[in-house]
């Protein structure tokens, strides 16, 4: 198979950005700053990495660049002059937290919350069973759910995470989940299953019901940091959890959604937010349970806009 992935020269990339210009800079992450770029025609996100790279690192590279699925933010190429850049294709409507908690951005429906994590967990699927090798991508979290314009969901940054550990050459790993998405067994003792993945997926599928970020400030208190997990598993082990469980459903969204599609959502996770990773489902079922809801929720979807629009009245009028 030839060889995909694209060397850049520096002098390109610079003219792609207008010389890294802050007008184009367009987020800021652990690891480097990404930048708009318009490069060979096409539009592109160029990561500068705060790191150089080494030889085990650019073989690693290679190996990426090979994984192309719809529901994967795409890596086209690299750079290592001077420092090292990643470039990928460019994603047009930004990260699923600013769509969640940014002002600027419109609401997003419940269809389309579903539909979003089904594209991730298809994402998440494809590199925890059909890549070889497969990777696990331990920093699931919204501002790595990217949002393309027909709010469909792609996730960033797979392989980032491997990238870095055989890129620094030391045993010493760093610490890349981020806080609030971390199950206990990789806190605790620095397990690296799939299950961490489904348990910070889990996360995200709150964070899509609840528009919260994965830890927040318990009752308004700057000091007590609340985790979205225990916030929900609290109200899930009711007995009757339907009443509290809407209170907790993103206040943008009124009363336009399904509140059985919601407690099926927050049911599945729950399952993957469990303490025991054995326990928690593979990406595969959730895929499978996901296309389950998203079926039934676009039902809902079709009903309520003949119910918006008059026209279940005006065909019973016939
Ligand atoms: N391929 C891309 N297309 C569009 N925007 C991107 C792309 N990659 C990253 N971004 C934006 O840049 C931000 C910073 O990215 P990153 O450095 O990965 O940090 P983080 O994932 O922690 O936010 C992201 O949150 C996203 O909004
Ligand atoms: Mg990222």
């Amino acid at each position: 198979m030839v060889d995909k992935s694209v060397e850049f020269t520096y002098e390109e990339l610079a003219r792609a950005t207008d010389d890294f210009s802050l007008a184009n800079k367009i987020g800021q992450g652990g690891f480097g700053a990404v930048y708009y770029a318009e490069l060979r025609g096409e539009k592109a996100a160029i990561k500068k990495m705060d790191m150089q790279a080494s030889k085990e690192f650019l073989a690693e590279l290679n190996v990426l660049a090979r994984v192309h699925d719809l529901n994967l933010v795409c890596l086209i190429g690299y750079c290592v002059e001077g420092s090292l850049f990643l470039v990928y294709e460019f994603i047009d409507s930004g990260n699923l937290s600013e769509h969640l908690r940014g002002t600027e951005k419109e609401p997003l429906p419940w269809s389309t919350r579903v539909h979003i994590a089904l594209d991730s967990a298809r994402g998440l699927e494809y590199i925890h069973e059909h890549t070889v090798p497969i990777y696990i991508h331990r920093d699931i979290k919204s501002a790595n759910i990217l949002v393309d314009k027909n709010f469909r969901g792609k996730v960033a940054d797979f392989g980032l995470a491997k990238l870095i550990e055989v890129g620094s050459g030391s045993l010493q790993t760093r610490v890349v989940i981020t806080f609030g998405y971390m199950p206990a067994e990789y806190a605790q003792w620095g397990d690296i299953t799939p299950k961490v993945d489904v348990y910070a997926f889990g996360v995200v599928l709150y964070e899509l019901i609840s528009a919260k970020a994965a830890v927040v400030r318990s009752n308004g208190s700057s000091v007590e940091l609340r985790g979205l997990v225990s916030m929900f598993d609290e109200v899930l082990n009711q007995t009757d959890p339907n009443e509290d469980l809407c209170k907790l459903v993103d206040p943008r969204l009124g009363d336009d959604y399904p509140c059985d599609s919601v407690r099926k959502l927050a049911q599945l996770a729950r399952a993957c937010t469990q303490e025991n990773p054995q326990l928690r489902p593979s990406m595969r079922s959730i895929v499978v349970a996901l296309m389950m809801l998203s079926s039934s929720t676009e039902d809902w979807d079709a009903g309520s806009f003949y119910e918006k629009h008059g026209l279940v009245n005006l065909m019973s009028e016939r």
